[in-house]
């Protein structure tokens, strides 16, 4: 059964599923700059906050993080923050002037000051309400914004507890009012009618303060208590510049990142950023703002038989398999293809036998009708999702190799069956993965993907194509796709033994994770990605390379996974230009600030795994200190203060060739590079990594290694072929090309 009477407009995507995401599910959208620390104690530091310059906006937004009585404390200017928010807010604690009498006898400073150095930040006055509490009491509020001043206070006086009411702070016991807007400085006094001689037993002082709304609460004990109470929690509203939305849109100075909105301060002088509807993550950032799956949250399309889909900055929900829409109460309601036909049955039934006769009539015609409209719904996707264009393409072929598949949709339904829950083998962002079998006994992974995307169809399947070309030992292969559903399905061939993640952190006893082992599959995956860039006609960028996207076959030969983010680029382009995609501890800074992807960007991934076979440490960890948070910063650090040999993994300190490990850590140093154009190529990479290899073995002495790595060198026959060997290259020029793609460009 296809699905019948899908509502939606369905979009174009081009997904990727995270075979075994669970370590970067558990990491969500960055929200500082990237190797920058994203938090002091517990307090998080968004950007455009930072803990030094590099990492803020500009120095009056630097948190300077220092340790006192062992604690970690976040101050900015003169004030120290409790909690920093991104909507244009952060809290501090203030101090609470009393005025307290013992028998008569003033004990206590009754006027506090504040002024806020920094200019960008001012008192909120949407937030705080100025409380005064007492029974004998006076209390002001004086503030000035440069030559303006401004001066408020009230009265509280009672004679005893008789009229108060819990929570109410209405003039008895307590009075409370609001705070004009935009104050940086301000003092507040407190003072006394009769040295609160007459109401000392219960109310020993007068107490005046600031406070973030919705904190203090009134009730009678407070009269006595807040003597013992400190400080109150107060917010402070920061916005960026002092221009409003439309003064900043069209300068440079303009901060707010893509898939942003500005907004106005209060003032208006200065603005905010936030992120658009249906988006989530810090607008501070170039890319901070990020899709929200709604379909991963509460219950959105909860009506029986709907599903729900995620699209970019929405959602829709659509009639899931073996129902319809049936939209005759004005409503999109999913009801099953089969109740409506019991239901008819069962009147049938009821009446008469010609009913009945009549009711079988209609019966086949509306199966007769929904076979077709079925057949006439997959031709629609099929068309929509680019079927004629790929048949086109593989027809064109000159060399006629018909390497995928298109699969039909009733065979993929039965291959896992039905999509059933316990054929799921991996659920990540974008979508599910199914173990399916073949008619033919295949076994495949097949991945539905969940998120739609606004693209093209005719990059879509020229990604499906180039991903059906790439025939190389250390890559996934594409089998095939179904292009007869409402999302494309893609079926890949299954890859058994789980992820390189997993491997470095399950004991294995058939096949150890020696050094051996982690030099060979470096070069493996080394190897694998350097083809992908020395692809002939287009050089295929991975861009989302991490060790979970890093599978074992049955040897424990790596096989790397999942182009979904993949996009082939014409060959006079040297980058592309999108919106950043990757995962976080892998992402090259460098792309991150320019969102210019480069063949130097899958280079710092790797970079990023190479030192996790080394260390076998996660990539972003919260157990390694503040500062090494992310593994590429932590490497780099120890590296520089020679302490490499502290953090590799226990296997590697003992088994590897001592000289071998320092090579490859020097290697993956200089791939993490900050500078991409200092990082080696991945050509240079594999040869490296190849060569370490070959002086263990011995077959290749030093200088041999170090001509051919050094080589440049036009019409000249590099060729590797060792039992490690991952390609042989016919070089003919300084730019290695493999006559392996035999795909035509669109
Ligand atoms: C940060 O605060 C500490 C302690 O308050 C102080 O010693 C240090 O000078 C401050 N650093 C900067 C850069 O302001
Ligand atoms: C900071 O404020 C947010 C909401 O304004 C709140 O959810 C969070 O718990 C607060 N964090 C701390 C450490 O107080
Ligand atoms: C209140 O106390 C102050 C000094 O502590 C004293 O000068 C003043 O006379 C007192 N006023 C009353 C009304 O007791
Ligand atoms: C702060 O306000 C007080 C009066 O409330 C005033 O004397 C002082 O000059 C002000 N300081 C600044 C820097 O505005
Ligand atoms: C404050 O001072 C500025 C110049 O220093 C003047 O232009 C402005 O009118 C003054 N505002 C008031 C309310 O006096
Ligand atoms: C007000 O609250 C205090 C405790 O906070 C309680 O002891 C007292 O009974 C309450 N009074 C009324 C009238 O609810
Ligand atoms: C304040 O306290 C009163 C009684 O103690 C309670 O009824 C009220 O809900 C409280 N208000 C808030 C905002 O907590
Ligand atoms: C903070 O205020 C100063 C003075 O008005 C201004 O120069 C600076 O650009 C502001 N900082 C930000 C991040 O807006
Ligand atoms: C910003 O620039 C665009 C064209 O560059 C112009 O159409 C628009 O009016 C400008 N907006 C503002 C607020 O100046
Ligand atoms: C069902 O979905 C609607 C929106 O589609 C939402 O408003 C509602 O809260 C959901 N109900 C439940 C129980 O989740």
């Amino acid at each position: 059964m296809g699905f019948f009477g899908i509502l939606m407009q369905v979009t174009w995507w081009v997904g990727v599923i995270i075979l075994s995401e669970l370590a970067a599910a558990a990491i969500s959208s960055p929200i500082a700059l990237p190797n920058c620390l994203d938090r002091c104690g517990n307090v998080k530091i968004p950007y455009p906050f930072g803990l030094s310059e590099g990492c803020s906006i500009d120095p009056n937004f630097v948190v300077n993080c220092s340790q006192s009585f062992g604690q970690f404390q976040p101050i900015l200017g003169n004030l120290r923050v409790t909690n920093i928010s991104l909507q244009g807010q952060f809290e501090t604690m203030m101090d609470i002037a009393k005025d307290c009498y013992e028998q008569g006898v003033h004990s206590l400073s009754t006027r506090l000051s504040l002024l806020i150095t920094t200019v960008n930040f001012t008192v909120s006055s949407a937030q705080n309400k100025f409380v005064v509490v007492g029974c004998d009491t006076d209390a002001y509020l004086y503030g000035s914004q440069q030559n303006e001043s401004y001066r408020t206070g009230c009265a509280s006086v009672c004679e005893s507890t008789r009229y108060m009411v819990n929570g109410s702070c209405s003039g008895v016991g307590c009075c409370e009012f609001d705070i004009p807007i935009g104050f940086r400085n301000f003092t507040i006094t407190s003072r006394s009618f009769d040295n609160h001689t007459k109401v000392q037993s219960f109310n020993p002082c007068g107490y005046a303060f600031i406070s973030k709304k919705g904190t203090f609460n009134f009730s009678v004990d407070f009269l006595r208590s807040l003597q013992d109470k400190e400080k109150m929690p107060m917010v402070l509203d920061w916005v960026i510049g002092t221009g409003t939305c439309e003064d900043v849109h069209n300068k440079s100075s303009y901060v707010c990142g893509g898939d942003s909105t500005c907004i106005d301060s209060n003032t208006k002088s200065g603005y905010r950023c936030k992120c658009k509807d249906g988006y989530d993550g810090n607008p501070y950032l170039p890319h901070g703002c990020q899709d929200i799956n709604e379909c991963e949250g509460p219950k959105l399309c909860n009506l029986t038989g709907q599903g729900c889909i995620n699209r970019i900055g929405s959602y829709g929900c659509f009639c899931i398999e073996g129902y319809h829409s049936d939209r005759t109460a004005g409503v999109d309601l999913c009801v099953t293809n089969q109740s409506s036909l019991q239901v008819n049955l069962l009147i049938g039934l009821g009446t008469s036998f010609g009913a009945l006769f009549l009711i079988t009539i209609t019966l086949v015609l509306f199966n007769v009708i929904k076979k077709r409209s079925e057949t006439k719904l997959k031709k629609k996707f099929f068309k929509k999702n680019g079927g004629l264009l790929l048949q086109q393409q593989l027809s064109s072929n000159e060399n006629n190799v018909q390497n995928i598949k298109l699969f039909n949709s009733k065979e993929l339904e039965k291959a896992t069956d039905h999509f059933s829950e316990n054929r799921i083998i991996g659920k990540g962002g974008q979508g599910t993965v199914f173990k399916g079998m073949l008619s033919d006994g295949r076994i495949t992974a097949i991945k539905k993907c969940n998120t739609v995307q606004e693209g093209n169809i005719e990059q879509f399947i020229n990604e499906i194509f180039i991903l059906s070309q790439i025939i190389h030992r250390n890559v996934v292969k594409l089998i095939g796709c179904c292009l007869e559903t409402a999302v494309p399905l893609l079926v890949y061939e299954f890859i058994p033994n789980g992820t390189l993640f997993q491997y470095l952190r399950e004991e294995n006893e058939e096949f150890p994770l020696t050094w051996d082992m982690r030099l060979r599959i470096s070069i493996e995956i080394a190897g694998a990605i350097f083809y992908l860039h020395s692809a002939a006609s287009s050089p295929i960028y991975h861009r989302d390379i991490k060790s979970t996207n890093i599978l074992l076959d049955e040897k424990y030969r790596a096989k790397v996974a999942d182009f979904g983010t993949s996009k082939s680029i014409a060959i006079n382009q040297t980058h592309v230009t999108t919106l950043v995609h990757g995962t976080f501890g892998y992402l090259d800074p460098e792309y991150f600030q320019t969102s210019q992807f480069t063949e130097k960007s899958d280079v710092y991934s790797f970079g990023v795994v190479l030192v996790e076979l080394l260390t076998g440490e996660k990539p972003v960890s919260s157990t390694r200190s503040e500062a090494g948070r992310s593994l590429s910063i932590y490497f780099l650090h120890t590296m520089e203060e020679n302490h490499l040999f502290d953090i590799l993994d226990d296997r590697v300190k003992k088994e590897g060739d001592k000289e071998e490990v320092i090579k490859v850590a020097n290697l993956a140093k200089r791939c993490l590079h900050l500078n991409g154009r200092k990082r080696p190529t991945m050509r240079e990479v594999a040869i490296e990594l190849q060569g370490i290899q070959k002086t263990f073995d011995g077959q290749q002495n030093y200088e041999e290694l170090q001509f051919s790595r050094s080589e440049e060198i036009e019409h000249s026959n590099v060729s590797f072929t060792s039992t490690g060997s991952f390609f042989e290259i016919a070089s003919t020029s300084s730019s290695t090309v493999l006559p392996l793609l035999p795909f035509k460009k669109i």
